[in-house]
């Protein structure tokens, strides 16, 4: 640990994905004083960020192009150069991926923390004099520990005064959801940075402070820091697999979710955010986040709190396959031959980001009963949705289509116009984009096949315009 308090005049952040790309863009427009280099071993992603055309980002969010227009080769820059920047920097974030295990111990439930261990390895190879690590992807309570120790060994075998390296490390955790990520950065709720330095936390509060007000920089200890964030998304997701379930409850009753959720929102103690029924939450944190909660409860020993959390995941697995099996029900039971028009694959509006959104589990359990989906979807590459299902798009639909053949295996297409309803069956509302409101039902109504169902797991049609179309609506969580 190193207690000298100089200028920040270099930050490099490791991990040019959703949450280093975005992050550092809005620190270096906030910070016009400090060079921002992004690094990723990724070389196509660093081209993309460096691509004359911004709409070839790799991450789409709205603002965010505007951000890295004005400040990509002044004081942001994205290369692969990972040696050099972190030579030249006084703070290094650490902004990887950290999936869960696939397999080992823990596989399943533990954070897989390899690319976390390769970037604190590379830290201790490559840093120069006094370096502050700071933990921003999400990991388990106690990580900071593990990259302490890696970074240890270098500043004891960093003997020579002119080469000695020393290092704190930081937990910073990041809050910002996806869609409104730019917003989220410039007026974030709260920035949460726990450590042990005061030093160190002072010159990274610092930096937010260009931007941030400094009642809303919260410090803590490490460990608190690292554990308040799993937890916030633990909370976040209980409240969606909660009103998820209701919405269940809702459809058997005679309820309306809708009305249930903003009932109860409007007492003060709850609140009314978070509490949109839907398909069930996508994105790639949530599950894997409370997952890895799972695995720390029962790694302490705490089977009963480990069972609790593991509830939300469950709730939300349960609920996809439900969406799906009621599909299944209104079309007679069959979806052999039948097309269905997807509306949105990505995990929520205004993100191209695919990851884990329900629409895959959904989509794939639609095509295993044999249905022919076209989708659209305005931000997501189709090569994504391929990879996603793990099923290339065919023009083997429209083939087996042709022969009118129903024992044909399900299949898929993408479409790039929301005019999809000719000879389809159903629509079903995946992603609430906003175009998807001013669809033309009566337009639509006289090109599906009748009894035609339109399936809503956003409440984003107007039932009204659906019912004066004479199609057939579902609602999640509409039990009128
Ligand atoms: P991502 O997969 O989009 O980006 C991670 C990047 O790190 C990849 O481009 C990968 O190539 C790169 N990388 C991995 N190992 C590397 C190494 N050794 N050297 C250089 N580059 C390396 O992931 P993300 O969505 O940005 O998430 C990153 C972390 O932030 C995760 O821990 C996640 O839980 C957390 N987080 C994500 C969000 C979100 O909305 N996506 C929000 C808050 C926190
Ligand atoms: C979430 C958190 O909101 C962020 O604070 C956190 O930083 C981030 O995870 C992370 O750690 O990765 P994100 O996953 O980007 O952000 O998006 P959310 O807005 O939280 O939505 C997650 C999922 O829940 C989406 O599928 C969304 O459609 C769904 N959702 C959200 C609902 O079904 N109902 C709601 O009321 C809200």
């Amino acid at each position: 640990m190193n207690n000298s308090n100089k200028q920040i005049k270099n930050i490099c952040c490791i991990g040019a994905g959703y949450v280093g790309g975005p992050t550092m863009s809005v620190i270096a427009d906030q910070c016009p004083n400090i060079n921002v280099y992004v690094l990723d071993v990724n070389d196509s992603k660093i081209k993309a960020w460096n691509d004359p055309d911004f709409s070839k980002l790799p991450v789409y969010e709205p603002g965010l192009d505007e951000v890295v227009k004005k400040r990509r080769n002044i004081n942001l820059f994205f290369s692969t150069d990972i040696e050099k920047y972190i030579g030249i920097a006084d703070i290094v974030f650490i902004s990887v991926n950290t999936p869960t295990k696939t397999k080992g111990v823990g596989a399943g439930q533990a954070s897989d923390l390899k690319w976390v261990e390769a970037c604190a390895r590379q830290v201790a190879k490559f840093a120069k004099g006094h370096t502050i690590v700071v933990e921003k992807s999400t990991l388990p309570v106690r990580t900071a520990e593990v990259i302490q120790k890696i970074l240890e060994v270098a500043e004891l075998s960093s003997e020579r005064e002119d080469d000695k390296k020393t290092f704190d490390v930081l937990s910073n955790p990041e809050f910002l959801s996806e869609g409104t990520a730019i917003n989220d950065l410039e007026n974030p709720d709260r920035v949460l940075i726990g450590g042990v330095s005061k030093i160190a936390i002072d010159s990274l509060s610092n930096i937010y402070k260009n931007w941030v007000s400094e009642e809303k920089i919260l410090k803590t200890n490490i460990w608190s820091s690292e554990l308040a964030k799993l937890t916030a998304n633990a909370f976040l997701a209980q409240r969606i697999s909660s009103i998820n379930s209701i919405s269940a409850l809702c459809e058997t009753t005679g309820a309306d979710v809708r009305e249930v959720s903003r009932a109860i929102g409007l007492d003060n103690r709850i609140g009314s955010k978070f509490l949109e029924s839907g398909p069930g939450f996508g994105g790639s944190c949530f599950k894997k986040d409370i997952l890895n909660l799972v695995y720390l409860c029962k790694y302490y020993g705490l089977e009963e709190v480990a069972n609790f959390w593991e509830g939300v995941v469950l709730i939300n697995n349960w609920h996809q396959k439900r969406i799906s099996k009621l599909v299944v029900k209104k079309l007679f039971g069959t979806l052999s031959g039948k097309k269905i028009a997807i509306f949105g694959f990505s995990f929520k509006a205004n993100t191209n980001d695919t990851r884990e959104s329900a629409a895959i589990q959904i989509c794939r359990d639609l095509i295993d009963e044999g249905a022919y989906l076209t989708i659209h979807d305005p931000k997501v590459d189709p090569k994504q949705i391929a990879l996603d299902l793990g099923i290339s798009p065919l023009t083997q639909c429209k083939e087996n289509k042709d022969k009118n053949d129903l024992n044909i295996n399900g299949c898929w297409t993408f479409s790039e116009s929301t005019d999809i309803f000719e000879e389809a069956h159903a629509a079903l509302m995946l992603t609430e984009w906003a175009e998807y409101k001013n669809i033309d039902w009566e337009l639509a109504a006289k090109k599906m096949i009748s009894p035609a169902w339109i399936f809503d797991s956003r409440s984003i049609v107007n039932p009204e315009n659906i019912r004066k179309a004479k199609l057939n609506l579902w609602r999640v969580g509409d039990g009128s």
